[in-house]
Formats: C-alpha cells, structure tokens, sequence
C-alpha cells in the first residue's frame, strides 16, 4: 500500500485523488506566488494557464500527481524555482537550467540589449563576437537569434567559451534546442572549453568584433553573505571573482584589445561598486571611449569600451 506523505507548509498531501485546483493550491502554497504555481502546474500537466483555469475539479493522475509531489519537495527543500521548473525565459528563449551553470538573471537580458545596440554600429562584412563565461548559452544564444536582424545580412558568428565542462554541456543543449525552434541559428555559435581568451583561437587575434561577458565578480566577502539559496544551489565558479571581485574582469579587460578589431567592443556586466574600478583599468588599457549603464533598478551595471569612438 502506498504511504500518503505530506510536505510542511505546504498543505500538499499526497494521496490518490489530486484535483488541479487542489494540485494548484498546494503549488502556491510552496512557492509562495501564484504565477509560480501557474508554471509548476503547467509543467506537470501539460496545460496552458486557461487549460488548468478549465479543469479545476479534473483529478491528475497519479503519475502527475506524483510528479508534482516530487518538484514540491524540491521547492520545500530550498531549490530555486528555476532548477526545479527545468527551464527559464531570456528574452523570449525557454533556456534550460539546472545547477551545471548559473540561472540566467534579467539584469544580463540588458547587457544583450546593450551589445546588439553596439553590434549595429561596427562595420565590416563579418561580425564574429566572444561570448566569454557563456554558463548556460543564453548571451550567446540570444545575440544569435536576435543579431540576425541587427546586422542587415552581415554574417554573425558567435563563438561562446567557459571553463566549466558542466556548463558547456547545458550550453550544448540550449542551442540544440534552439536550432530546433530557430534553425535559422544553425551553424552561428560554436563552444570553446578553457580560461577566458586561452579558449580562442589564435588565428582570431585581432578579429573580434565584440567581447561580451558577465563574468564572476562577485567579491569573497559578498558570496558569503549571498542569500543561501544561490550560496547553496548556484555554481561558485559562476559568482567569485576572486578574493575583491574583480580578478576575472582584470584578466577579461587587459587582453581585451589585443583580440579585438579596429573597430571592436566590449560590453561587460559589472557590480555596481566596481564601476570605478572597471572604468579605470579600461581607460588605462587604451580603449577610446568607456561607459557605464545603470540596469533598470538604476544601479551601475554595465561597462561598454569600445577600441575607438563608434
Ligand atoms: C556569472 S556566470 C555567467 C553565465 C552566463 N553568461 C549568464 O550570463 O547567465 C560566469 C561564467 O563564467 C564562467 N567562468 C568562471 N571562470 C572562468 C574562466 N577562468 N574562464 C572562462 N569562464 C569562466 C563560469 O563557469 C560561469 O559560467
């Protein structure tokens, strides 16, 4: 006989009859947000919003029902929404996660935004951009989707590193999936494992036409204090720049113009604080023109350096 088990707090019981509007109850309850819910329920079903709207009093059956007791429990435990969905929206990509890489943040949706503004403005025929800490693909992935359309029929390549294999492998899988709903991406973005610019190839020294990255920059100190869900769950490797947060963006932004073209750019996600610093170190590296954009919440966040004045 099956044992009935119930998660704390969360008012799930698991029990032969679950109807949706109790399975969504119970997923509200747990995440503690109806949209959430919403998403939980979507996954375990099938349904659409307005399909678990319609089907209140349907009762799941057990395999759902036991599908949903098994994402509760992960919510219970501490697991970020997003590793327990499975997939995450990035500018309108489904981009899978899971804990081989960081889930991707809305303040990185900016920085796209930012460089595909940049990517307009360089000339030239081709346009061949590093993704630098790619993680979970999604920079990558979306310059390409979206790139396509801001470059008038240049050719785009975006070639997308990391130092973790984990990552790369998640990477992988987002572009597989979508080249499956885009194939117009086909062929755009490779993946190179390694250390930051020891991941290129040398032959592309000197042409890049942009470097993109969010890289670790997060100091010791304040990965510590992070909330313990992303302490816990999220890969260090993604977060710590080093002991003061900015050893990754000093090795990014001192061999930065020695890859890039005449004409190249650099868009960076940066923490607020090191706006100073990133400043600084681009301006005496020998980039013509450095700005910092504040992200939506009005804090400094990203740094674009560009080789010469656009
Ligand atoms: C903040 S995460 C960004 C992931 C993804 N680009 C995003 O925005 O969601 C930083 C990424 O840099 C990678 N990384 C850390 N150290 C690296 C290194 N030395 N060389 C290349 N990538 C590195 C991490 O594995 C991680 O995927």
């Amino acid at each position: 006989m099956s044992k009935d088990v119930s998660i704390p707090g969360s008012g799930f019981h698991r029990g032969p009859a679950l109807r949706m509007k109790d399975a969504l109850e119970s997923a509200r309850k747990a995440t503690g947000a109806l949209n959430a819910a919403y998403w939980i329920v979507e996954k375990v079903t099938g349904y659409d919003r307005s399909g678990i709207m319609l089907r209140g009093q349907t009762v799941l059956p057990a395999s759902q029902s036991g599908l949903l007791y098994t994402l509760l429990a992960r919510i219970e435990a501490g697991e970020p929404l997003q590793y327990v969905l499975g997939t995450w929206g990035f500018r309108g990509l489904d981009i899978h996660c899971d804990r081989r890489a960081l889930i991707p943040r809305p303040e990185t949706e900016q920085v796209v935004d930012v460089a595909l503004e940049e990517l307009s403005k360089i000339p030239g025929d081709d346009l061949l951009v590093a993704d630098l800490g790619t993680g979970s693909g999604a920079i990558a992935l979306a310059i390409a989707v979206e790139g396509g359309s801001k470059v008038d029929g240049r050719v785009l390549k975006v070639v997308a590193t990391d130092i973790s294999r984990d990552a790369l492998e998640l990477a992988a899988e987002n572009l597989e999936y979508t080249v499956g709903n885009r194939p117009e991406i086909a062929g755009m973005v490779i993946f190179r494992q390694g250390s930051w610019y020891d991941a290129l190839d040398r032959g592309d020294r000197g042409r890049l036409s942009m470097i993109v990255s969010n890289p670790p920059y997060l100091s010791r100190s304040q990965w510590v204090s992070l909330d313990p869900i992303v302490l816990e769950y999220e890969p260090k490797v993604a977060l710590v720049g080093g002991e003061d947060g900015l050893e990754c963006l000093r090795v990014l932004i001192g061999g930065a113009i020695q890859w890039l073209s005449e004409n190249g750019c650099m868009v960076l996600e940066i923490d607020p604080l090191q706006e100073e610093a990133v400043v600084e170190m681009a301006v005496k590296v020998g980039f013509g023109r450095v700005l910092i954009l504040d992200d939506l919440c009005g804090r400094p966040r990203v740094c674009v350096a560009e080789r010469h004045s656009l």
